[in-house]
């Protein structure tokens, strides 16, 4: 185990914008002398008032003690001139996303600080090879990259570029873990982990809506209620804002040479035309502003419940549903004519074909079946009204609320968590981070209620598998091709393939 850095050792954030004040309150309360930098006037006493703020606000919060704020205020030092970075033995550099200025600030402070000193970038986009490889000695320079807010936020992406020492990587992801963080490794690829594997959750949600599975409110209540996910995709978009998250995935999709995968999406692309770019300009795919209501998810009216019903599928979701169904006092019978199944990543319509019974009913994933609030539907272009008021009196007498999906392939969260889980895969395959790792980030970066690839085991790999390969089929792109790793852990074992060991 690699040793984290005295915590009386100096720390030098350059760059006193939103990240490195957030850098810089972090290692003062780690107990380092923290000295701060930047171009802009005035920008570093703005930042250690911003601190001394965020630290009083802890104290009042109870969460943080009057002297220790106080202590850790003090041990924040503005920095006039970069020769005074001289002593650190840790810089993190948080200035402007611009290769060419970090590459001649680093070529500046690599001729200021000592032999010893780690470099670090906190870069989100640029490769750290790139920024390294005009450096003297490049086997010094990580990636730092932490999320904002930092304070709050426990994931750091540690990244390794072509050029850096395993043991430089090694002491950032110690020292990190001293500050209270929650570091994880990863090879300079485009997106890192978290902006790569996250990319699905906004691009699946997009070609729902393109495909009119439903409304933006809607398809961001069944991600919340059924998936679990704090934010709903549209929400989230309307918040990170239209510009940011478009340029975020351009970025991605060129970096990739164009890999379907990360296609931006016509939709976006038209609210950045116009100039609706989330809560910033009052507009996104949502409106607000004083007294503008929120539109609500739709639901299904009120149907009576039947005296039995049957669910097909042995997989484990459905007996957790089929559980809450008993406990409600609804009769279900498992050996019936099932009608009403887990989506497979085929369309009801489809699956109405193919097994010859048109009253087919598909239901979307559940993170927690036994107390979801809600469940989404979606019924075969075939199915008859009864059958379909019979299958939503069911469950709401369940207590779920039921939004109905119109009949697009794979529905909303299943098609979500596989394509997340997916993307996770390959980047586990091509050694971009551990199994561990990625699960960790996606947690404690963007805050998902579970790592997609423990979700993954948990709906069951051949089941996740299947999902994509019938989005590949209907949709014929390479967009939804399987990872490689998931058909060589199905090989291996094909009742029991996981990725996690249980
Ligand atoms: P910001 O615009 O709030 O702050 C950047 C600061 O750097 C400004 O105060 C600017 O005056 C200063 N600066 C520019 N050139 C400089 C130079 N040569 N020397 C010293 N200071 C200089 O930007 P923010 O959001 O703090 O981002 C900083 C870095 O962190 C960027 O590389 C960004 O991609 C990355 N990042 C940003 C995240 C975010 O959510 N804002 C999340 C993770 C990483």
């Amino acid at each position: 185990m690699a040793q984290a850095l005295d915590k009386n050792s100096v720390v030098a954030v350059i760059g006193s914008g939103a990240m490195g004040s957030g850098i810089a309150q972090v290692a003062a309360v780690a107990g380092h002398t923290v000295r701060l930098y930047d171009t802009r006037p005035d920008a570093v006493a703005q930042a250690i008032a911003g601190i001394g703020k965020a630290l009083a606000r802890l104290v009042e919060k109870g969460r943080m003690g009057a002297a220790e704020a106080d202590l850790a205020r003090e041990r924040v030092h503005p920095m006039r001139a970069l020769e005074e970075a001289k002593d650190a033995a840790l810089v993190v550099e948080a200035v402007v996303e611009d290769l060419d200025v970090k590459r001649d600030l680093f070529a500046e402070l690599e001729d200021v600080v000592g032999p010893d000193c780690i470099l670090t970038t906190n870069t989100s986009s640029i490769s750290v090879t790139a920024i390294g490889a005009t450096l003297k000695r490049p086997e010094r320079l990580a990636g730092m990259h932490f999320f904002n807010p930092v304070p709050l936020m426990a994931l750091v992406e540690v990244i390794s570029g072509v050029a850096t020492d395993k043991a430089v990587a090694d002491t950032v992801h110690a020292t990190a873990a001293a500050w209270g963080k929650s570091p994880v490794h990863a090879k300079s690829t485009p997106g890192f982990i978290v902006n790569r594997v996250a990319r699905p959750y906004y691009a699946e949600a997009l070609r729902l809506l393109l495909e009119r599975a439903a409304d933006p409110a809607t398809i961001d209540a069944v991600l919340r209620d059924c998936g679990g996910f704090r934010m709903g995709p549209f929400e989230l978009m309307d918040l990170i804002g239209h510009d940011v998250n478009y340029a975020v995935t351009q970025s991605v999709f060129h970096a990739y040479y164009g890999d379907p995968r990360f296609a931006p999406s016509v939709v976006q692309q038209e609210l950045v035309n116009a100039g609706f770019l989330g809560r910033k300009t009052g507009r996104g795919f949502y409106r607000y502003g004083e007294g503008v209501p929120m539109p609500q998810a739709q639901a299904e009216r009120a149907q009576p419940c039947p005296a039995q019903v049957a669910l097909g599928g042995a997989d484990p979701l459905t007996a957790a549903l089929e559980a809450r169904l008993r406990e409600a006092g609804i009769a279900v019978d498992s050996k019936g004519a099932a009608a009403i199944f887990l989506t497979d990543g085929r369309s009801a319509t489809q699956r109405a074909c193919d097994d010859g019974r048109p009253d087919t009913i598909l239901f979307d994933l559940l993170l927690d079946p036994a107390n979801a609030t809600r469940i989404a539907l979606a019924r075969a272009d075939q199915c008859s009204d009864a059958a379909w008021n019979a299958a939503v009196g069911v469950f709401q007498k369940a207590g779920f609320t039921v939004s109905r999906l119109d009949d697009v392939p794979g529905m909303a969260v299943m098609r979500t968590v596989a394509m997340l889980a997916n993307e996770a895969l390959d980047a586990v395959n091509q050694g971009v981070c551990s199994a561990a790792a990625v699960d960790i980030a996606m947690q404690k970066g963007v805050n998902y209620p579970r790592g997609p690839l423990a979700w993954a085991d948990a709906v069951g790999l051949r089941h996740v598998f299947t999902v994509l390969s019938n989005l590949g089929a209907t949709y014929g792109e390479d967009r939804y091709r399987v990872s490689p790793l998931l058909r060589r852990k199905l090989a291996a074992n094909p009742d029991g393939a996981r990725i996690h060991a249980q």
